[in-house]
């Protein structure tokens, strides 16, 4: 319906808020994209700008999946409740992963975007609060053995689908099926990551590292 194309045009608008590229701009006069890894997202913020703006900008990265996910409240398609028809729950989710695409190509940034890691866990958050708690924990674990955020992302969207099936348990086959494609968004968005893992040439991030800008 119209409905749902407009609901589909803002969840790409929502996800297209270039946050890394606007913060950077707006408050150190850089554009992160020249800098670092030259992604446009959290870590490299973090990296480029200090924790303060690293901070700022995968919180509203992760809001922006949310909200364009929970969209699907507000066009009407919640009336049978968030898991109970797998239509609705495909809706939340083609919402949630169209956020991610104007995350990665944002019309508002010469379509050079991030690589959608922080706005994929705003849409696990908004489907599936466990699964999102799984993967937070695979997360953090990873990052503060190894510090390489890259490594850390990538283990995370392999727990998403793994989480989903053998320890949610999960029927809903939308759900099955989305988790396994956002796991596979992830390994192709960090695939120049992955080269430099193989060679050992990928950068760490200190959590607790003094004198951050
Ligand atoms: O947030 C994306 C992260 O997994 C990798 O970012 O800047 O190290 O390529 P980066």
């Amino acid at each position: 319906s119209i409905f749902s194309i407009s609901a589909l045009i803002l969840a790409y608008l929502c996800g297209s808020i270039p946050t890394a590229v606007w913060i950077g701009q707006a408050f150190y006069g850089i554009d992160v994209r020249e800098y670092g890894s030259g992604n446009a997202g959290a870590t490299n913020t973090f990296r480029v700008l200090g924790k303060k703006a690293g901070m700022a900008v995968m919180t509203i990265d992760i809001a922006k999946g949310y909200t364009a996910t929970k969209l699907a409240y507000f066009i009407g398609l919640s009336v049978t409740g968030p898991h109970n028809s797998s239509q609705f729950v495909n809706y939340e989710l083609a919402l949630g992963v169209t956020a991610v695409m104007g995350h990665l190509f944002p019309i508002f940034a010469g379509f050079r975007g991030g690589k959608g890691v922080a706005t994929l866990f705003g849409m696990i958050l908004a489907v599936n609060l466990p699964a999102a708690m799984l993967c937070v924990l695979v997360f953090v674990v990873i990052l503060l053995v190894t510090k390489y955020v890259s490594l850390s992302s990538i283990c995370a969207g392999f727990t998403f689908p793994l989480g989903i099936v053998f320890v949610l348990h999960s029927t809903i086959k939308s759900e099955v099926l989305y988790s396994m494609c956002v796991c596979i968004l992830i390994l192709v968005t960090h695939q120049k990551n992955l080269e430099r893992l193989l060679k050992g040439k990928e950068s760490k991030v200190y959590l607790f590292k003094r004198n951050q800008r």
